[in-house]
C-alpha cells in the first residue's frame, strides 16, 4: 500500500502516519499542499483513514456534488456518507468528475439501524458499491447500535465483506461504552466508532475508553454544527494563532489523534478547514479547549440508545 507509517506497527496502541497520494505527480489536483502533510491513523494492516475527511451530512444532489468536487480540488481525500443522507451517486459523481484514482481516497460509509440483520447488510452493502460506483469501501460502519439485533449478526456479515476484499476496516458509530464492549465480545473486528464530538461535547469519557481498546474515533458535528465557533475560548486561540475559530476547534481535534468530518457547502469555509491540519497548537491550548464546561449533545432521537 502506497500509505507509510514511520513508526514502528504496534499492537498496544494507534500508530500515526502521512498521507502519500499515489499519483501525486499526475493526477493530484489538490489546490493546497496540506495533503502531503496529512496524518492518518492506522485501522488495520488494510486501512489507515486521514484525520481530516469532508462530511456530507444534509448535502443533496447538485450541492453535494459541487461540495465534493471543491473539497476534492482543495484537497481532501477522505469522504464520509451514509445510507440514510441519499447521496451516495452525487459523492461518486463528483468523484468521477475529479479524475482521481480509486486507491487515491478514502471513502466511509454506513449502514442504518433498521438493516443490521446479515442478509440485509449483504444486500444492501451491494447496492451501495453500485451506487458508489466503487469495487470497495475503505471504512464501513453501522450507522446507529439496535440491541433488537445481536450485534454478532451484524458485524459478522461486515467481516465477512471484509474477507471478501469489498471492506477495508470495519466499525461502528453513536456506540455507548456498553454498546462497545458487547461488539468488542464478538471477537469481530471493530476499528473505529463514530460519534458527536466537539469543543462544548468533547466525550472525554469515551475517548478515554475508545484508547484503552485501540479503537480509533471520529468527530461528526466537529464545530458543533457552527455553534461552538463563537465560544471565548476559541474566538481567543483562533486571534492567538491568526487563524479561523474552525481551524482551531478542528486543530484541537486532530492533534487529538481523532478524525474529523466537517461539513460545508461554502467554497471558502471547506478551503478554511482543510488548511486547520497546517500548524500546531500547543498543549496548553489543547487543555484550554478541553476544559470549556460542557453542554448536552446536539444530536439526540427517540430511537437512539445513549442511556445503555
Ligand atoms: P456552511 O455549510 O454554510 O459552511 P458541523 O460540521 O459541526 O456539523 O458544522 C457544520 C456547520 O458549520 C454548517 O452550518 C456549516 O455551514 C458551518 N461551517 C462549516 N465550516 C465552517 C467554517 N469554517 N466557519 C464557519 N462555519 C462553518
Amino acid at each position: 500500500m502506497r500509505i507509510w507509517c514511520p513508526w514502528p506497527l504496534d499492537d498496544s496502541a494507534l500508530w500515526y502516519g502521512y498521507y502519500t497520494p499515489f499519483r501525486l505527480e499526475t493526477s493530484n489536483v489538490a489546490r493546497h499542499d496540506n495533503i502531503r502533510k496529512m496524518k492518518t491513523i492506522r485501522l488495520n494492516q488494510e486501512a489507515q483513514i486521514p484525520v481530516l475527511g469532508f462530511g456530507t451530512w444534509q448535502m443533496r444532489g447538485d450541492e453535494c456534488v459541487r461540495a465534493v468536487s471543491t473539497a476534492l480540488e482543495v484537497g481532501y481525500r477522505h469522504i464520509d456518507t451514509a445510507d440514510v443522507y441519499d447521496n451516495h451517486k452525487d459523492v461518486a459523481k463528483a468523484i468521477k468528475e475529479s479524475g482521481l484514482a480509486r486507491e487515491e481516497l478514502f471513502i466511509t460509509t454506513k449502514i442504518p439501524r433498521d438493516l443490521l440483520c446479515a442478509p440485509d447488510v449483504l444486500e444492501n452493502f451491494n447496492r451501495y458499491l453500485n451506487e458508489l460506483d466503487m469495487p470497495y469501501i475503505d471504512l464501513f460502519l453501522v450507522h446507529w447500535p439496535n440491541k433488537q439485533i445481536p450485534i454478532l449478526d451484524t458485524l459478522g456479515a461486515m467481516n465477512q465483506l471484509k474477507q471478501e476484499g469489498k471492506v477495508k476496516a470495519v466499525g461502528v458509530s453513536n456506540f455507548t461504552e456498553h454498546h462497545l464492549e458487547d461488539a468488542l465480545s464478538t471477537g469481530c473486528e471493530v476499528t473505529l466508532n463514530q460519534v458527536e464530538l466537539h469543543p462544548t461535547f468533547n466525550q472525554l469519557e469515551l475517548q478515554e475508553f475508545c484508547r484503552s481498546k485501540n479503537i480509533a474515533m471520529t468527530a461528526y458535528s466537529p464545530l458543533g454544527r457552527g455553534e461552538d465557533l463563537s465560544h471565548p475560548t476559541i474566538l481567543e486561540l483562533a486571534k492567538k494563532y491568526g487563524v479561523s475559530p474552525a481551524q482551531v476547534v478542528l486543530n484541537w481535534i486532530t492533534s487529538r489523534g481523532i478524525v474529523a468530518i466537517p461539513k460545508s457547502s461554502n467554497p471558502g469555509r471547506i478551503e478554511d478547514n482543510f488548511k486547520s491540519v497546517s500548524w500546531t497548537m500547543g498543549n496548553g491550548d489543547i487543555e484550554k479547549i478541553d476544559s470549556i464546561p460542557q453542554e448536552p449533545r446536539i444530536l439526540d432521537h427517540p430511537g437512539s440508545e445513549f442511556d445503555y
